[in-house]
């Protein structure tokens, strides 16, 4: 991909552009030097966070609404050639006991985002963030795209709804749009302040403080992509006429069980301690047991593939949290 024949002088809208991923993104298309702003909520409980944009705070355009506003979408959408959709509610705990929140969210939003594009820009290209949370507890393993949408949470099931209206709008109306199911997702920036994002950004933050982590379970079976990872097969799947109408499976470079990705953390942190515990019994009920991708879809369709290991990943992850934690506390 040539990516600045593809992106610069272009107008990109990125909800959720403060976040983990959606910064990462916008850091990228910025040296790309596309024309980039940011939408983004900033409700103290989700991942959005200024400091993820600094060194390109001025460089960037940022507007601070909610995309359950449908009046500033309309406006925000209006003269973008790419919307990278990410703006979301991430916690399956708190899908379980909110779980309109999320609905308004991942959901509803979601399709009056899609509205916004048809009335207002129907040329725009759109790119969305969904989960792996869609499939539920697997039936098998790895897991295809061809997996049966079975969702153990609210969250998995609002996240489903956005991701085929997506669709929809794709096959109905024209709108070229693609969704990436992403796996555990992880690295600088991500919110390390709890679980919400993910159990590793708080096992980081435990363990740069030097306090122990727990690990629940510990022998399910994970796959983690490293967020420029991650960002790589956002821009593909913006630029590439194949994608659209798709959905496309993110995975990562191995496989591993929760104790061994501990172990990991610990020896990236150069030390620390973590214990294994049962499951808490409301995370039990909402548990996906071992999942792994099958991302044989996207790596040969769109010849994506994850280039960061868990070793090298966490190392970049450390390195960043060493210098900038009191930023995400
Ligand atoms: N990180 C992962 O492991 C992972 C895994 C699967 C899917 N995803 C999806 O990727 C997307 C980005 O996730 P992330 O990991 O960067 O999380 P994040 O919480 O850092 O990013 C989401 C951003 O959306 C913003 N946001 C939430 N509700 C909003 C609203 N109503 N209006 C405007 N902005 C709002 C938040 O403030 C936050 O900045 C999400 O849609 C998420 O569901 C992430």
């Amino acid at each position: 991909m040539n990516e600045r024949l593809s992106f610069a002088s272009k107008n990109i809208l990125i909800t959720g552009g403060l976040g983990f991923i959606g910064s990462a993104l916008a850091r990228r298309l910025v040296e790309i030097g596309a024309n980039v702003t940011l939408v983004d909520s900033l409700i103290p409980e989700y991942g959005g966070n200024l400091f993820n944009i600094a060194g390109i705070e001025d460089r960037v355009r940022v507007n601070i609404s909610d995309v359950r506003d449908a009046h500033s979408m309309k406006y925000l959408m209006q003269g973008q050639d790419y919307l990278f959709n990410l703006a979301g509610q991430t916690s399956h705990l708190d899908s379980m006991a909110a779980p309109e929140t999320d609905l308004e969210i991942n959901c509803r939003a979601q399709l009056s985002i899609l509205e916004a594009c048809r009335q207002y820009n129907p040329a725009v290209k759109v790119v969305f963030a969904s989960t792996r949370q869609l499939y539920g507890k697997p039936d098998y393993l790895p897991v295809d795209e061809k997996h049966l949408l079975r969702p153990v949470d609210v969250n998995g099931i609002n996240k489903m709804a956005g991701e085929w209206y997506h669709i929809l709008y794709n096959n109905v109306h024209g709108i070229r749009a693609c969704a990436l199911r992403l796996t555990n997702t992880y690295g600088p920036r991500m919110r390390v302040k709890d679980a919400r994002q993910t159990f590793l950004g708080i096992w980081v933050k435990l363990l740069l403080e030097g306090k122990s982590f727990e690990v629940w379970g510990g022998e399910q079976l994970r796959d983690f992509t490293y967020v420029d990872d991650a960002v790589e097969a956002f821009l593909l799947a913006a630029v590439r006429e194949e994608a659209n109408g798709q959905v496309y499976n993110l995975g990562g470079c191995e496989v591993i069980n929760l104790r061994e990705l501990a172990e990991l953390s610990v020896k990236a942190n150069g030390g620390g301690e973590f214990q294994v515990r049962e499951f808490p019994a409301d995370r039990k009920r909402i548990d996906i047991g071992d999942y792994y991708a099958n991302d044989k879809r996207i790596r040969s369709g769109l010849g994506w593939a994850p280039r960061v290991n868990l070793q090298e990943g966490l190392a970049r992850t450390f390195d960043y949290y060493r210098r900038h934690l009191q930023h995400y506390l």
